[in-house]
């Protein structure tokens, strides 16, 4: 979703003559450059005919229509093409699945992918109702990637104070990441965890690796408006519709997660950040590590206080026997996603390195 707003960005250059057809078309198109800039080449073409398409009153206008005049925070083309994903991966759209990497078929070299698009205005064609049903859906990704700045702002606080960990995540999406120390980081400064993971983060550090420290998770617990269940086969189809399917380095973290998640128990609850820090005390012998990412940027004024008052209040709350860590990955205005951890008692504020949104790889900084 870092997409988003880049396009958001752009619309408030949109051009007031254009119909709601053109806007949407245009939409589509900044969609796909988005998509291309962020790794993903098969959409950035799927999008471009896309365009064409809902133009031209193909497949693309039938399915998006009623939608043309949606707000574009909705990312209405992650929304149709994850649909469209989902369509491929459960085996309801074979001719779309050979053109998916995701879905056990090969990349259209074509330039301009034009097997692939054929194979999507068919499935578009065919199955436009299955697709339109997720459009109604905000896109629900849970980026394990991210992990990587989760894990090494755990290694900086073992390293203040070797204590058992209890995990907390706020807009934890699925929970995945609350596994994040039964990940794999290897590294030419060490690596950190079990090779035999089924999660391994290539290449997710560089710079200064974070310090040695050994993480001991001993609860994990998090919430989100919309939680998505790793322990359904809805829940891992929607986790991985909304994966890019030419992303192979995402789509094999996601699974592995998802193996995890499967032995790796974590609460989840439906419920707001507010609600998770409301319920979250500290206990003595322990860390409690609050962590979220690529979450704030959902928030409005209100909701950014209430969780800036719920931080201040385990803040206030901690001591040196019951501690209290505040780590987070965030969009900075300036593009990049600094990871930053505070911890408590004393308040030490510090910014380890930075990353981009989908986590990895992070650059450590030598000095804090
Ligand atoms: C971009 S996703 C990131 C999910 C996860 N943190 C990750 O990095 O993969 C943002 C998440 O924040 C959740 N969210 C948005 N507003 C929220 C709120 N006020 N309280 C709890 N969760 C919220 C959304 O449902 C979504 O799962």
């Amino acid at each position: 979703m870092a997409g988003a707003s880049a396009i958001v960005a752009a619309v408030t250059t949109q051009d007031p003559d254009l119909s709601p057809l053109e806007h949407t078309a245009q939409v589509l198109r900044w969609q796909a450059d988005a998509c291309r800039g962020l790794g993903s080449p098969l959409y950035g073409d799927l999008l471009t005919h896309a365009a064409d398409d809902l133009l031209a009153g193909g497949p693309t206008a039938d399915v998006l229509s009623g939608h043309l005049s949606d707000r574009l925070g909705t990312v209405l083309a992650l929304r149709m093409l994850g649909g469209a994903h989902a369509l491929a991966l459960s085996g309801q759209a074979p001719d779309l699945a050979a053109w998916y990497p995701s879905a056990g078929g090969v990349a259209d070299a074509r330039p301009g992918s034009p097997r692939a698009w054929a194979a999507l205005r068919g499935t578009m064609a065919s199955h436009g109702e299955a697709i339109r049903s997720w459009l109604a859906r905000p896109p629900q990704t849970n980026e394990v990637g991210r992990a990587a700045a989760l894990l090494g702002g755990l290694r900086y606080v073992a390293a203040e104070a070797e204590l058992p960990i209890r995990l907390v995540e706020v807009g934890a999406s699925a929970g995945l990441n609350l596994r994040a120390d039964k990940f794999f980081v290897p590294g030419d400064a060490g690596n950190y965890g079990d090779p035999a993971s089924p999660v391994t983060l290539k290449g997710a550090w560089q710079g200064d690796a974070p310090p040695e420290g050994r993480i001991d998770v001993v609860e994990r617990t998090g919430g989100d408006l919309a939680p998505v269940d790793p322990g359904t086969a809805e829940g891992r189809l929607i986790l991985t519709a909304y994966v890019w399917p030419d992303q192979s380095d995402r789509l094999e973290r996601l699974r592995g997660a998802l193996k995890i998640a499967a032995r790796v128990p974590a609460e989840l609850r439906a419920e707001s950040a507010s609600a998770t820090l409301a319920r979250t005390e500290l206990v003595p012998g322990t860390w409690t590590v609050l962590w979220h990412s690529i979450f704030r940027q959902y928030l409005d004024q209100a909701q950014r206080e209430e969780l800036s008052d719920g931080v201040g209040a385990l803040a206030v709350a901690a001591t040196r026997a019951a501690r209290f860590a505040y780590v987070y990955l965030e969009q900075s205005r300036a593009g990049s996603c600094p990871v930053v951890l505070t911890t408590w008692p004393g308040g030490h504020g510090r910014v380890l390195g930075s990353a981009p949104a989908h986590g990895i790889p992070v650059t450590w900084r030598r000095e804090h």
